[in-house]
């Protein structure tokens, strides 16, 4: 304490502050439910009638008393049709399903896929965790802010662009790693990043994968292991396990 003393009294603290660079984490968005003009129970949503017959049909797959298991397929569903989960949609849900409302509060914050605002027509998520991070994740986030004009957390103008960080995507053998709804852009470039929002904003959806042109996570200078063909059964069996 008294060192940190000392160095404040030197008006040293935006050394202090550059300690750690990573990106403040606006934590309390993810748990926190406030309304608001366009978020409240009493925003208005129904499921369309396809949407509830498709919901009926996944409820269906479940024994009874276990309707629970339909919640994150409903709040999908709640989500391709408005665009995002209001408040008043995860009530509906809990209704449909019979279940306490927590629950649906409990998925909808725990799982970053749920959107609890709106994130524009193209949800643009990066990825931060430490394989993307070290091959370079901080750049293309920087790169999506500057194509989008829009910054982390927010929505473009246009609301056109929500960008936002997200945890690992399940794809680090191709960081880094960018999701646009529910495509994958792997191998990331900057150039790559400002052709794919160029292309969206054209009303074009890009080639989702890798972008290096490698096939899915094969070593970049082509198969390397697994060239033979496998062996047949028996291969090393125990001779007297032989018959
Ligand atoms: S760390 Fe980015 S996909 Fe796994």
């Amino acid at each position: 304490m008294l060192m940190l003393h000392k160095l404040r009294s030197l008006n040293v603290q935006c050394l202090l502050r550059n300690v750690s660079t990573s990106k403040q984490l606006r934590s309390e968005e993810l748990v926190v439910h406030r309304d608001g003009h366009e978020n409240n129970p009493k925003t208005p949503f129904e499921f369309s009638e396809a949407n509830l017959n498709r919901l009926c049909a996944i409820i269906q797959n479940y024994p009874e008393g276990a309707q629970r298991s339909a919640l994150g397929a409903a709040l999908d569903l709640v989500q391709r049709q408005f665009g995002w989960i209001p408040i008043s949609a995860m009530h509906k849900v809990a209704e449909i399903l019979s279940i306490p409302r927590m629950r649906v509060y409990e998925f909808a914050t725990f799982y970053s896929m749920c959107k609890r605002r709106n994130r524009g027509k193209f949800n643009v998520k990066v990825c931060v965790t430490t394989p993307c991070m070290i091959r370079g994740s901080d750049v293309i986030l920087q790169a999506v802010e500057v194509a989008t004009k829009c910054k982390t957390g927010g929505l473009s103008e246009d609301g056109t662009f929500g960008v936002d960080i997200v945890q690992c995507q399940g794809a680090c053998a191709n960081a880094p790693v960018m999701v646009v709804d529910d495509d994958y852009y792997e191998d990331l470039t900057l150039d790559n990043v400002y052709e794919i929002i160029n292309a969206l904003k054209a009303g074009c959806i890009p080639p989702q994968g890798p972008q290096s042109g490698r096939f899915c996570a094969e070593p970049c200078c082509g198969q390397a292991s697994l060239l033979e063909p496998p062996p047949a059964p028996g291969f090393k069996l125990q001779p007297a396990l032989v018959k």
